[in-house]
This record gives structure tokens, sequence and C-alpha cells, in this order.
């Protein structure tokens, strides 16, 4: 039986991973800021088979609750195997480049409260030896693009941070995931124009994350052809992306 924490449990990724991992007996612990929007989620998991499923109400920003929600975690579902952190905010690039709270906000809920979150996790991860933290970052911080880099400076800071730590867990056998999805159809996306054929559904991005927690892999692009995209992009040199850049 697996024991999995999701933090940003009522998010529309997160819950379809939580689905699959009910499906299958889990125990699920689900935090997240809004009670009645994670009573949803846990309802509908009770239903399936998740052998439990617990919920805890946390800001993600308050970062002097982090300690205190992972000690509810293991008090009501036991030690941890998997904690997926998906809690996100896209941003709004036209009011953060002219205030400054809203950049910090963004950066705070976006960056600093997941590297936040990982440094209590990693610890106690490297300490029981086992386990798999994933972390949902986006296909937007492997470029700063001029309608999205403050959501994507803090999803390229997570990117980063992941991948320290991967290299830093690997001793101790702990796998750190981290996820980069690009457009999906969720509460977040909702109301944006997006190309259609690009837009993923929850269900389909799920699907890649919990199969590619269950084969221990380090990064996952989601959709698959979101790899080869970024690929390009990435390639493209600076001085015609500043032109292209959207
Ligand atoms: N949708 C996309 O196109 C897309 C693409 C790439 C990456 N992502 C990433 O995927 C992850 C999941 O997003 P989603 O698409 O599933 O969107 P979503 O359904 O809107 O979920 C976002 C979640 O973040 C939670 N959250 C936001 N601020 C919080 C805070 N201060 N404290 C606690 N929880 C907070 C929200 O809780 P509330 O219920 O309280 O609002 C909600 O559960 C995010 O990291 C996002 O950046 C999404």
């Amino acid at each position: 039986m697996t024991n999995i924490l999701i933090v940003g449990g009522s998010s529309a990724i997160a819950a379809a991973c939580a689905r699959h991992w009910a499906d299958e007996g889990a125990r699920l612990f689900l935090a997240g800021r809004q009670a009645v929007r994670l009573e949803a989620v846990a309802q509908d998991l009770r239903v399936r088979s998740a052998s439990q499923v617990g919920t805890y109400l946390l800001d993600v920003n308050d970062h002097h609750q982090h300690a205190a929600m992972l000690d509810a975690c293991r008090e009501a579902i036991g030690p941890i195997d998997v904690v997926l952190i998906a809690h996100g905010t896209l941003s709004d690039q036209a009011v953060c480049e002219h205030d400054v709270d809203a950049t910090v906000r963004e950066l705070s809920t976006n960056a600093v409260s997941t590297i936040a979150l990982l440094t209590l996790v990693a610890s106690a991860f490297e300490t029981q030896k086992h386990g798999t933290i994933a972390v949902i970052s986006s296909v937007a911080g492997d470029r700063g693009r001029a309608s999205n880099y403050v959501y994507g400076a803090a999803k390229a800071a997570v990117t980063t941070f992941c991948e320290g730590l991967r290299a830093r867990l690997f001793k101790s056998g702990v796998r750190v995931l981290t996820i980069k999805p690009g457009f999906v159809a969720t509460p977040m996306t909702a109301g944006l124009s997006l190309p259609g054929p690009l837009v993923a559904s929850p269900e389909r991005v799920a699907s890649d994350i919990v199969r590619a927690i269950a084969q221990g892999r380090d990064s996952l692009y989601t959709p698959w052809f979101w790899s080869g995209i970024m690929l390009v992009i990435r390639s493209l040199p600076g001085f015609v992306f500043k032109r292209v850049s959207l």
C-alpha cells in the first residue's frame, strides 16, 4: 500500500492523479487552502477504493505551517512514500510588470513555497532512505517569454532546485521527478485563448504523471510532444528568441 501526500490537493491535475491512486487502494492526504474544494475531492476518492483519505487546510505561503502539515500527514496515513507538489497560480503578467507586490506574491506561491516544502520533505526522505518527490513545474520554466516570464521564472527556479535535489538524494535512494506539462484544460487556464490541438485534459496528464512516478523517472514533459516543441524552443538563439517571443 502506498502513502501519498498531495499539496495543492484540489488542483485538477492533482485530483486526476489521486483518482488513479485511489483506484489502486492508496492512502491519501490532501493539503490545500479551500476546505470545500478539498473535501469535494476527498469525498470522490473515498467512494473509490482509497484505503484512507485525509485533508489539511494549508496556505502554502504560510511556511511556518509546513512542518505541522507534514506531521499531521504522517500521523494520519503513516510514513510517506510519495509527495506530489501541485499547487500554483497563473500569474497575471501585465499586472506583475507594474506591481512589485503582485510579482513577489507570484514568486512566493509558485517558487518559494515549493522550495520551502521541498527543503523539509527532502530531509525527511533522506533519513528514511526511500520515496518519490514529484513536483509540477511547467514548460514555461524552460525559457523566459515576454508574455509570462514571472510565472516562467518561478517554474525555472523550481526546475533547477529539483535538478540539484535529485542529485543530492540519488545516493539515498530517493527519486525526484520534475513534471513539465504544456497547456492543460483546468481552472487555471479557463478563459484563456489556447491552441486547441495542444491542450490536454487533466486526465491525460495525470496518467503520464502516475506512470512516470511508478517508473522512477527524473523528468517528464506531458503530453509527450512538448519535449519536441521545447527542444526547438530551447535551441533558438537569444537574438532570434527575443524577436519571436510571445
Ligand atoms: N493548467 C496548465 O495549463 C498548466 C501547465 C503547466 C503547469 N501547470 C501547473 O500544474 C499545477 C496544477 O495546476 P492546475 O492546472 O491543476 O490548476 P488548478 O486546478 O487551478 O490548481 C491549482 C491549485 O493550486 C492551489 N493553490 C493556489 N495557491 C495556493 C496557496 N497559496 N495555498 C494552497 N494552495 C494553493 C489551488 O487551490 P485553491 O483551490 O485554493 O485555489 C488549486 O488547488 C500548478 O503547479 C500549475 O502551475 C499547469
